[in-house]
């Protein structure tokens, strides 16, 4: 972990984002689009977060949901939580935004490659995977098959929901949903995401999962993987704490004696297994 430490950027430079498509994702989700002034390159990992501030109001952690692969602007996926978060909301196109990062540590992409990959994904959860899954789409020829789980409340909190047709339709990927309450026009599964892990078809030697969903999510699923022969390092998860600095100063993200904001967001459940704070 002190590897990562070393390469991971701190900075309080704050640099002037401009939002430059907003869209409604669902009720509480909404989408934007932010183009950084003067960054010809902004280089980041799938499963980092930048730190995004509205001016007079504050500052939060967002994950970057657009994959690198993408270049010109990268995209946000804000649920309406509290004060930052809804003055965010109320911004529009054009507006100024401050951003801080790229932040944290993201999937370790090159243990990923070549491996078939079982992905599952809660409610917000799927903001952060969905970085990871247009990466991997769009580097195909270097991933094995994929299996993705996606679960959320009702079909209208779904997220991506034009996107899923599309990833059902290449070659290798099977995508199953399950909500917690359907409705009439629901084709997909009801109950907890849990319950779809015993029919995923895969070698648990040959894959890894990446779980990201709210924290009540992660002892269900890591039951059922280890259920399923998973090795606990082939188990990635991020977690999420509460964040001020971003950069390992302020301690507010500190799971045990490990820095959410530094070490993690993305942890194996190996690394944090022993560490009773963190699941
Ligand atoms: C690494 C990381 C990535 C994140 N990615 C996303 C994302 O992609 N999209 C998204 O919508 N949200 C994401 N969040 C959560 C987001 O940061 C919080 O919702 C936001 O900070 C709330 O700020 P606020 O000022 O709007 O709410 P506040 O007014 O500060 O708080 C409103 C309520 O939310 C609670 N809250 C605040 N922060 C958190 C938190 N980190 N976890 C749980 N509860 C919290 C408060 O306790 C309070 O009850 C992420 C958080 C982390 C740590
Ligand atoms: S958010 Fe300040 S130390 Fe992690």
């Amino acid at each position: 972990m002190k590897e990562h430490k070393q390469a991971v950027k701190s900075s309080y430079e704050v640099m002037t984002g401009t939002i430059v498509t907003k869209k409604k994702m669902t009720d509480q989700e909404t989408y934007f689009e932010i183009q950084l002034a003067g960054v010809s390159d902004f280089n980041y990992d799938p499963g980092q977060f930048v730190m995004i501030s509205v001016p007079g109001v504050g500052e939060a952690p967002i994950s970057i949901s657009s994959s690198p692969t993408r270049k010109g602007s990268f995209e946000l996926v804000v649920r309406k939580a509290g004060t930052l978060t809804s003055a965010l909301h109320a911004l529009g196109t054009g507006d100024p935004v401050g951003i801080r990062g790229p932040f944290g540590r993201g999937f370790p992409i090159k243990k990923l490659k070549g491996k078939d990959l079982l992905f599952i994904g809660g409610g917000c959860g799927n903001i952060p995977l969905h970085s990871l899954i247009t990466y991997v789409l769009d580097n195909r020829k270097n991933f094995g098959n994929l299996n993705i789980l996606l679960g959320c409340k009702t079909p209208q909190t779904m997220l991506f929901v034009d996107e899923l047709e599309q990833w059902e339709n290449r070659p290798g990927v099977v995508v199953n949903k399950t909500v917690d309450q359907a409705d009439a026009g629901w084709k997909g599964n009801v109950g907890l995401i849990t319950k779809l892990i015993p029919g995923v078809d895969c070698d648990p030697s040959k894959t890894y999962s990446v779980i990201v969903g709210p924290p009540i999510m992660y002892k269900f699923v890591i039951q059922e993987l280890l259920k399923k022969k998973f090795a606990d390092d082939h188990i990635i998860l991020s977690l999420e704490r509460h964040m001020k600095c971003g950069v390992g100063k302020c301690g507010h993200c500190q799971i045990g004696d490990l820095y959410c904001c530094q070490e993690g967001p993305v942890f194996t459940y190996e690394e944090i297994k022993h560490n009773y704070e963190a699941l």
